[in-house]
């Protein structure tokens, strides 16, 4: 299958005169895809029950005509100002418990019946009048659900979707009271329609209280992507996506993936690296203009796995795209410096190389008004060329005489874990303990040895493809996941399988897996000023963990206690700084003969079954096989 580019379009912020050559021109860049409609609500129902999608329909034959294929997105993301008059109490409230207010988008909750009724019913007008378009090729949900941090709202709605959830999970309050705990503090309740939502409490709320509610909430997105999904579906055949985001872990997005065909994600590197990523001041200024030279990939690679729950393999794993891609700088940053010149283009081939089938950049002409009017497009908002035009038409040119890339299945796998997300963000228990963190961590230092990784799921049965499988933090591992890691060449922890599914501590004590005789008998967690060195040199942050049991010690801190032990199956008891991480993974794909590599700083790789693809995120060049690859450079051999 051949790579394809797209663009992201919004006919009703320009005049009718200027959709034809617009047209013209992307098809002239080599995009074959166009996303449009996901904001275009109050021009398409001004007012409740009165239509005007007589200019959407001129729109999408334009754009057709031309030889594009719409991507069509239904527009729930932005209910206009009528719909607060007809369902005044639908916006989402935070966790102070105010109402969240219109003038900007997501201002909804996802808990609100009477919403959830209307998303349903536009999403029903929009697919009995396009589900037969030819030109219409593929739907989005919504718009990046969770974005503005929207997925938990603390409303009357919520309250009372959560007391129904919680009865029908427990049953009755004796069981919900014995799986939290209630008892300490005198918590217990008779009633669920006494259960508030654990907000506003004196001091911290009970955790299974808290992870549950956290579990309610991306239920709630699931079931109203789901809704969407089952219109579409009545009407068409064409692919069903959503645009995830980075670092969003606060629903599940294999639950969510499970119900839609393809995975898509919005990927803004220079964005990300300022405002959502941890790192020195020294390597935010060397990336300052690439972005960090894993978060990509990261999140291409979770995103396959997501389009994998999907049920639709390709070779590639799931089917993905990236439906948004930085072209320049952004507006919603702390700081949004311009890409290095050929970024626009390396991010759109690392992304390939990782599997993606489209990757669509943001957005094709900047806007000279509102909230985003210092976000760049391909276009300047006076319809001049934008630096990134040229990266887009060369990716074009290039994808055309290239041959097809797939992606090859990786070495290692890295279990994530949504759940274990919410778990330890209810009981961090050190300030900075964080799932994606952590799991990142341990990413990033494959990307430095140069591995390929596959994410997968919680609920995998089944590793015997990997070479070497990675599962930090999971707090609780599913039955199937116990047997196959049981089965499997792994590392795990720290943290993991130390939790019941209701967070507390199980009896006996975990970890609990066959071949591993080891229980963590105490933790600690470290403030960034502290660490525990280890024999081999490197050294816990964060967090270690005190073991007993038989299991051969392969590493041990310099005070004595065991840091990893285990035979096939190992259990790491701290969190090793970025250093330990290699050393570790090093030594571990020694034994299992996975080759690695000491790749400079900037400068990564990824196979897919026909290439080796090589990307230099550095602001230097940097030497790969006796050639320099330029900053910004790509090279790809044919394997
Ligand atoms: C995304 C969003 C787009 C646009 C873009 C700006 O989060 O889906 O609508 O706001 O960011 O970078």
């Amino acid at each position: 299958m051949k790579r394809t580019l797209g663009v992201c379009y919004y006919p009703e912020h320009w005049s009718e005169d200027v959709w034809t050559d617009d047209a013209a021109r992307m098809v002239e860049a080599g995009i074959s895809w166009v996303r449009i409609g996901e904001f275009a609500w109050s021009r398409l129902e001004p007012q409740p029950d009165v239509f005007k999608f007589d200019w959407l329909d001129r729109a999408i034959e334009v754009l057709g005509d031309a030889g594009l294929k719409v991507i069509l997105g239904t527009p729930t993301a932005t209910p206009p100002r009528w719909m607060l008059e007809k369902h005044p109490d639908m916006l989402a409230v935070d966790e102070e418990g105010r109402p969240r207010g219109f003038g900007s988008r997501r201002h909804y909750c996802f808990s609100h019946l009477g919403y959830r009724a209307e998303s349903k019913r536009i999403t029903r007008m929009f697919v009995e009048r396009y589900g037969a378009n030819p030109h219409v090729a593929a739907w989005q949900t919504d718009n990046e659900y969770a974005c503005h941090d929207t997925t938990r709202s603390y409303s009357a709605s919520a309250t009372a979707g959560f007391q129904n959830w919680l009865a029908q999970k427990y049953q009755s309050t004796e069981a919900l009271n014995r799986a939290w705990g209630n008892v300490f503090w005198s918590m217990e309740y008779d009633d669920f329609a006494d259960i508030g939502l654990p907000n506003l409490t004196v001091t911290e709320p009970n955790h299974p209280h808290v992870l549950d509610f956290y579990r309610y909430s991306s239920d709630m997105v699931v079931e109203f992507n789901r809704e969407q999904v089952e219109e579409i579906r009545k009407h068409t055949n064409a692919p069903i996506i959503h645009n995830y985001m980075g670092r969003e872990t606060s629903f599940d997005h294999f639950k969510v993936g499970a119900d839609l065909d393809i995975a898509s994600w919005d990927s803004y590197p220079i964005g990300f690296l300022s405002d959502r990523l941890e790192g020195t001041p020294e390597h935010k200024l060397r990336f300052l203009r690439q972005g960090d030279p894993d978060n990509q990939a990261f999140h291409h690679d979770i995103y396959r796995a997501v389009g994998l729950a999907g049920g639709n393999p390709s070779p590639a794993g799931g089917r993905w795209w990236v439906m948004e891609q930085q072209p320049g700088p952004v507006n919603w940053a702390p700081y949004n410096p311009a890409p290095l010149p050929g970024m626009a283009r390396l991010w759109a081939w690392e992304a390939f190389a990782h599997g993606a089938e489209t990757v669509c950049y943001f957005r094709w002409r900047q806007a000279p008004f509102a909230q985003e009017q210092m976000h760049a497009g391909l276009l300047r908002p006076d319809s001049a060329d934008a630096p990134a035009m040229a990266e887009c038409k060369q990716v074009a040119a290039e994808i055309a005489s290239l041959p097809d890339v797939g992606t090859a299945k990786a070495d290692v796998a890295l279990v994530f874990d949504y759940e274990s997300a919410w778990g330890w963000e209810a009981q961090p228990q050190g300030a900075d303990f964080d799932m994606f963190r952590l799991a990142f961590a341990a990413y990033r230092s494959c990307r430095r040895l140069g591995l390929n990784v596959d994410i997968v799921p919680p609920n995998t049965s089944d590793l015997s493809g990997y070479r070497l499988t990675l599962a930090p933090g999971i707090m609780h591992l599913s039955d199937p996941l116990r047997n196959a890691l049981s089965n499997a060449t792994a590392l795990i922890g720290p943290r993991t399988d130390t939790k019941t599914e209701h967070l507390s501590i199980p009896t006996p004590m975990g970890p609990n897996l066959d071949g591993l005789d080891t229980t963590v008998v105490l933790t600690e967690s470290l403030p960034p000023q502290a660490s525990v060195s280890l024999e081999n040199g490197g050294q816990f942050l964060h967090w270690r963990e005190i073991l007993e049991g038989n299991a051969p010690v392969k590493l041990r801190a310099t005070d004595g206690a065991p840091a990893i032990v285990g035979d096939k199956l190992r259990y790491l008891a701290g969190w090793p700084d970025d250093a330990t991480w290699d050393m570790i993974l090093r030594g571990m794909c020694d034994e299992v003969g996975v080759t690695h590599h000491v790749l400079p700083d900037g400068l990564r790789i990824r196979d897919t079954e026909t290439h080796r693809f090589v990307f230099n995120y550095a602001p230097e060049p940097l030497p790969w096989n006796g050639t320099d690859i330029a900053p910004a450079g790509v090279h790809w051999d044919a394997l």
